[in-house]
């Protein structure tokens, strides 16, 4: 064997000699802030149960909202799954299906939103797109669109962890970990209300519940109650590279989208663990 041939064996990498499990040892040389990749890039998450289910008294208006939205920003809009992914988890677990097998079948209700969503803004262009085109054509999408829309549940399927039969990452968690990979410029949760209350405003406690204009993961991971989205957006927030706050909006009130897309204060604010840009 030639010298040549031994050599290429040696690969030259700072984390050659290193275990990747030593979190002291790796530090230096992956502890720093990523590139962010579309730092002009507006995330809107909208809600299955809460907007799409709704129909058109809830989803027209946005609709409309949005279309006006696109001549100023360029949007990933990403919907949840609402009923129909109840009814599914339902007879799944009925069934005994484990939670890797509910996971897509939550998924694709995200999808059939999406779906809808994207055959509504078709006449500006707009388009749903899987998740492949969403990981590697984003870009190019954005640059013949000013928006398109996909699915905002995350790919663990199969890999969903089992500490719930129901998957316990959902569309927040997925909208949230894209926006942050993707290095967005901010993240917008459309929810059918004002924003976080101290107990579900719609709740048996609910005319005693008070909207809390700013709050931070650190706080919510203290928080007794139920949240208007996936707990374990919690767990996701406190480790973000980019997005440093989350603004939830009331997207049956018009104009809060419009306004929260400005960075004006209109819903409640989420601070995450990522540092202000
Ligand atoms: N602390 C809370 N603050 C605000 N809303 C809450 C809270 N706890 C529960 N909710 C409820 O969450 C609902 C939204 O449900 P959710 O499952 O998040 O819908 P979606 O699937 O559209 O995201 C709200 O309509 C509200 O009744
Ligand atoms: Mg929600």
């Amino acid at each position: 064997m030639s010298d040549n041939a031994k050599s290429i064996k040696h690969v030259a990498s700072p984390l050659a000699r290193q275990t990747l499990l030593d979190g002291e040892l790796t530090r230096p040389v992956a502890g720093g802030r990523p590139i962010r990749l579309l730092p002009w890039l507006q995330v809107v998450k909208i809600g299955g149960r809460s907007i799409m289910d709704r129909g058109a008294d809830a989803v027209l208006p946005l609709v409309e909202e949005i279309r006006k939205l696109l001549p100023e920003h360029r949007l990933l809009i990403l919907t949840g799954a609402g009923i129909r992914a109840r009814h599914l988890y339902g007879v799944g677990l009925d069934l005994g299906l484990p939670v890797g097998s509910l996971a897509p079948l939550a998924a694709s209700e995200a999808g059939q939103n999406g779906h809808i969503l994207g055959a509504l803004l078709a006449p500006e262009g707009v388009s749903y797109v899987e998740r492949p085109t969403i990981a590697n054509q984003l870009a190019i999408h954005l640059q013949a669109a000013r928006a398109v829309v996909g699915s905002a549940f995350p790919p663990y399927h199969h890999h969903e962890f089992p500490a719930s039969r129901i998957p316990t990452h959902r569309a927040d968690v997925g909208a949230f970990l894209l926006a942050d990979a993707l290095g967005a410029a901010g993240l917008t949760i459309v929810e059918d209300v004002d924003g976080v209350y101290t107990a579900d405003p719609k709740g048996p406690d609910g005319e005693k519940a008070q909207l809390l204009s700013e709050t931070s993961a650190a706080e919510l991971a203290k928080f007794q109650g139920t949240l208007p989205f996936d707990p374990a957006l919690i767990e996701v927030m406190a480790t973000a590279r980019h997005i440093s706050h989350v603004q939830i909006v009331n997207g049956l009130t018009p104009g809060r989208l419009t306004a929260a897309l400005r960075g004006e204060h209109v819903g409640t604010i989420v601070r995450t663990g990522a540092p202000s840009a």
